[in-house]
C-alpha cells in the first residue's frame, strides 16, 4: 500500500513539474508579462517581457518580421541583412534562375551589395504595436443579433478603428479576431517593400533531402537564405530604387555560436498560420476521416505526374520545382497529421472532455440555456456539411489549382470588362503571362488536367457535377469508358485552347480588341472554366456559407463556454498568422516504442546520406572537402558540425524562418519543420511527441563562411563566442 501511495505521489509530483514546463501554447506578446513571463523565466530565459515587446523601447518584436506571403525572417545585421527558411527564398530564388544561371542548384551569394538581386514582388512586414481594441470592436453587439447585424456592427467599427489608427502615418493597420471573435486586436505594421537576394546555398544543402526528409527528423537541410531590406534616404519604405539604401533597423539580433544542450531554454518568435485546437469531435472527424483522405490522394496523383516530368526533363525540373514543393508539402502533412490524430486518439479524447462538457452544461440551468444544445448542433452541422466539404475540396485543389484554369481564370477577367479595359489590364495580363510561360509545361499541365477532371467526375459526388461533364462531353453517349473518352477530350481541349501558347498568346494580346473577348468566350477552357464556376456557386458554396456562418455563432460560443469550465486554466487563441511567442526547451523524443531520436544532427550525417544520382542528396563536392579537413573554423563543437536540432516548441507553418532564441535573447537557430510524428498539433497537441525543427545556427554560419567564402555578410553580424 505504502508503495503505492509513494508512486501515486511521485506521479503527481511530475505532473505538476511538466505541468510547469508545459510547452503548448502560441502566445500574445502583449500578454506574456501577464501569463507566460514568470514560467519563462524559471525555464531559464533571461530577459524581461518588454525585452520581447515593447512599444516604449526597442525590443525583439522589431527584428522579427512577415517575410513574403507565408513565413517569418528576422534581422541579423544593422545593415538590413535578414535570414529566413531556403524554402521561404525559394521563389525568389527560382525566379532568377534558369539553364545558364541554375541559382537553385548552384547557390547564389552577393560577395558585395551590388551583386545582390532585386526582387519586383518580394515585401517584409514589420509589427509597430498591437492593442487590445475587443471593446471598440464588439461596441453595439448584442448577443441576440443575428450573424449579419453583427458582423455589419462589427465591420463598421473596424473600418473606424483603422482609419483613425492609420490618419497620421504611412503604417497599415488590421484588425483579426482571437478565440472565434470572442477578442480582436489591432495591428499596426510597417511594411518594406524593396528586398534583395543576398545569398543562398545550392538546394543540396538548402533542400537537402527534399521531399523526402520533409517533415521528417533526423533531418540534414541547410535551409536558410538571406536577404537584405532597402529604404529611402530617411530609412523609410520606399519602392526599389538605385538611390536606396540598407535599412538601418532599430534592433537585430546578437547571434551565440555557443551551442544548444538538451534541456535549454528556446523560444520562437515569429508568425504561426493557422491551428484548430478546439474543434469539437465531430469537426475532427470530419478532418481526419473525410477531408484529409480526399486531399491525399487528389495530390499524389499530381505527384506521380510531376515527378515523372521532371525527372525525364531538367528543364521541366526548374519549371516545377517550386510548385512541385508547394503540393508535396501539404501531401505529407496531410498524412502525418492522420498518423498522430490516430495515435493520440484525438477524437475519443475530444468525446471525452464534450461529455465532462455536457456535464458541465447539466449542472446548471442557465447554461443549459445557453449552451445546452451546442453539441447536438455541431453534430448535426458537421453531417450535413460533410458532402459539401468533400465537393468543395475536389473543386478547389483539383479543379481551382489546374494552370490552365488560373491562367483561365486570368484572361476571363480581361474579357469581363468588354469595351472598358485599358492599357493597364493588357500590361497587367502580359506580365502574368511572362512568369506563367517562364515555369509552364503543357504536356505537363495536360497530363494533371485530364487525371484531375476524371477525378472530380469519380469522387466529387454526383449532386456536384458541373453541366461540362453532359453538354461538352455527353459521358453517358460514349460508348467507351469515361476514361477513355475525358482522354480524347483533354486532346481537344489543349488544341483548341490556343492561348496556352506563348506565341498565339502574344500575338493575341498585342491586337487585343473589344472583339477578342469573344474570341476568349468561345474557347472550350473558358466554357469549362464557367462550368465549373457555376456549379461552385450554385451547388456547393450556397450551402457551406450558409453553415459556416452558423459555424462562426457556435464555435464563437462554444470557445466561450469552454473557457469558462476551466477558469483557472490559460488558453492560447489559435493560430492566425498574428506574431506569437512559443518557448519550450531543446529536447529529444521517441517516436515509437523502443526508438530514441537524439535532439541534433551533425555533417557527419550530410556525408553518410550522400547520394550522386539523387539530386536532392548530391552534396556538393566543397562541402565533403570541408568535411574531409574539419574545417569547421569557428562553428564546430567538440570537433563536429552540428546541423539541425529539435525542440520542443509549438510552431506551425508560417513559423518557418522564425527565430530561435536562447535565454539570452541570443539567435542559435532557425525554425524550418516539424517531426512527422507531431504534425497533429495544429489539432490537438503532444508534448511526448511534438517538436518543432530548427537549423543550427553555426551550421548557416559554416556555410556562409567557409562553404561560400562570403566573409563580407559575417562581418556585418553580431557573433557571440562566449
Ligand atoms: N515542411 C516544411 C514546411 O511546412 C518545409 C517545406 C519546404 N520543403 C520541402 N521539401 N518541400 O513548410
Ligand atoms: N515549414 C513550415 C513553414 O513553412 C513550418 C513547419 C510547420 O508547419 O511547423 O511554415
Amino acid at each position: 500500500m505504502i508503495r503505492k501511495t509513494i508512486s501515486l505521489l511521485m506521479i503527481a509530483v511530475i505532473l505538476s513539474i511538466s505541468n510547469i514546463y508545459a510547452h503548448e501554447g502560441m502566445w500574445i506578446p502583449i500578454l506574456l508579462k501577464k501569463y507566460n513571463i514568470a514560467e519563462m523565466q524559471k525555464m531559464g530565459f533571461k530577459l524581461s517581457a518588454e525585452d520581447i515587446y515593447s512599444i516604449n523601447k526597442t525590443s525583439m518584436k522589431d527584428a522579427v518580421m512577415i517575410f513574403g506571403g507565408g513565413c517569418t525572417g528576422e534581422l541579423i545585421s544593422d545593415q538590413g541583412l535578414l535570414i529566413t527558411n531556403h524554402h521561404c527564398g525559394y521563389g525568389s530564388i527560382q525566379s532568377h534562375s534558369s539553364l545558364e544561371h541554375d541559382y537553385l542548384t548552384n547557390g547564389f551569394w552577393a560577395y558585395s551589395k551590388k551583386e545582390e538581386l532585386v526582387n519586383e514582388t518580394l515585401s517584409v512586414r514589420f509589427l509597430v504595436r498591437m492593442d487590445d481594441v475587443s471593446t471598440q470592436v464588439l461596441t453595439g453587439v448584442l448577443d441576440n443579433m443575428t450573424e449579419e447585424q453583427r458582423h455589419r456592427i462589427i465591420n463598421n467599427n473596424i473600418e473606424v478603428i483603422i482609419e483613425e489608427a492609420t490618419k497620421d502615418n504611412s503604417y497599415k493597420a488590421l484588425i483579426e479576431p482571437f478565440f472565434y471573435g470572442n477578442q480582436y486586436f489591432l495591428f499596426i505594421e510597417e511594411v518594406f517593400t524593396d528586398v534583395r537576394l543576398v545569398g543562398a546555398p545550392p538546394s543540396a544543402i538548402g533542400k537537402f533531402g527534399g521531399d523526402t526528409d520533409n517533415w521528417m527528423w533526423p533531418r540534414h537541410t541547410g535551409d536558410f537564405s538571406l536577404f537584405r531590406i532597402y529604404a529611402d534616404k530617411d530609412n523609410k519604405p520606399a519602392d526599389y530604387s538605385e538611390d536606396n539604401v540598407p535599412y538601418k533597423p532599430k534592433k537585430h539580433f546578437p547571434i551565440s555560436i555557443k551551442g544548444v544542450k538538451k534541456g535549454d531554454f528556446t523560444m520562437v518568435f515569429g508568425y504561426p498560420g493557422s491551428t484548430q485546437e478546439y474543434l469539437p469531435s465531430f469537426a475532427v472527424d470530419m478532418i481526419k476521416n473525410k477531408i484529409n483522405p480526399e486531399r491525399i490522394a487528389i495530390r499524389q496523383n499530381i505527384i506521380d505526374i510531376l515527378i515523372g516530368d521532371m525527372n525525364s526533363d531538367p528543364g521541366i525540373r526548374i519549371k516545377y520545382a517550386s510548385k512541385y514543393a508547394g503540393v508535396s508539402n501539404g501531401w505529407k502533412k496531410w498524412q502525418g497529421e492522420n498518423k498522430g490524430l490516430k495515435k493520440l486518439k484525438a477524437i475519443a479524447k475530444k468525446q471525452e472532455q464534450e461529455k465532462k462538457f455536457q456535464a458541465w452544461v447539466n449542472a446548471d440551468k442557465s447554461r443549459l440555456a445557453k449552451y445546452g444544445s451546442i453539441l447536438t448542433d455541431y453534430e448535426e452541422i458537421y453531417s450535413v456539411l460533410a458532402p459539401y466539404k468533400i465537393a468543395e475540396q475536389y473543386f478547389f485543389e483539383a479543379i481551382w489549382k489546374l494552370e490552365t484554369i488560373k491562367f483561365t481564370a486570368r484572361i476571363a477577367s480581361l474579357s469581363r470588362k468588354g469595351a472598358g479595359y485599358t492599357q493597364k489590364d493588357i500590361d497587367g495580363l502580359k506580365t502574368y503571362a511572362k512568369k506563367f510561360f517562364k515555369n509552364y509545361n503543357l504536356s505537363t499541365d495536360k497530363k494533371i488536367f485530364n487525371k484531375m477532371i476524371l477525378m472530380y467526375r469519380q469522387n466529387a459526388g454526383s449532386d456536384f457535377m458541373p453541366d461540362f461533364y453532359d453538354f461538352m462531353i455527353p459521358l453517358k453517349y460514349f460508348k467507351v469508358s469515361e476514361e477513355v473518352a475525358l482522354r480524347a477530350y483533354t486532346e481537344f481541349y489543349f488544341d483548341d485552347t490556343f492561348y496556352l501558347d506563348e506565341e498565339k498568346f502574344n500575338e493575341f494580346i498585342n491586337n487585343y480588341t473589344v472583339e477578342s473577348a469573344k474570341k476568349i468566350k468561345a474557347t472550350s477552357s473558358y466554357k469549362l472554366y464557367a462550368s465549373f464556376i457555376t456549379s461552385y456557386l450554385t451547388k456547393i458554396s450556397p450551402v457551406t456559407q450558409t453553415y459556416s456562418a452558423k459555424l462562426d455563432s457556435l464555435d464563437r460560443i462554444y470557445m466561450k463556454a469552454q473557457m469558462l469550465v476551466d477558469t483557472s486554466k490559460v488558453f492560447y487563441p489559435d493560430a492566425n498568422f498574428t506574431l506569437r511567442v512559443g518557448y519550450g526547451q531543446v529536447d529529444d523524443y521517441e517516436p515509437r516504442d523502443g526508438v530514441f531520436y537524439k535532439h541534433y544532427t551533425t555533417l557527419a550525417g550530410v556525408i553518410k546520406k550522400d547520394n550522386p544520382k539523387i539530386y536532392d542528396y548530391n552534396v556538393p563536392q566543397k562541402l565533403k572537402d570541408l568535411y574531409a579537413t574539419k574545417n569547421y573554423g569557428q562553428y564546430a563543437e567538440n570537433g563536429e558540425m552540428h546541423v539541425c536540432f529539435t525542440a520542443s516548441n509549438h510552431t506551425t507553418g508560417g513559423n518557418s524562418g522564425s527565430p530561435v532564441i536562447n535565454g539570452n535573447g541570443e539567435l542559435i537557430g532557425i525554425n524550418f519543420d516539424r517531426n512527422w510524428e507531431g504534425t497533429m498539433s495544429d489539432i490537438m497537441y503532444n508534448p511526448d511527441q511534438c517538436r518543432n525543427i530548427s537549423l543550427d545556427i553555426r551550421y548557416a554560419l559554416f556555410i556562409i563562411d567557409k562553404f561560400a567564402g562570403a566573409t563580407n555578410l559575417i562581418e556585418e553580424m553580431t557573433i557571440i563566442s562566449e
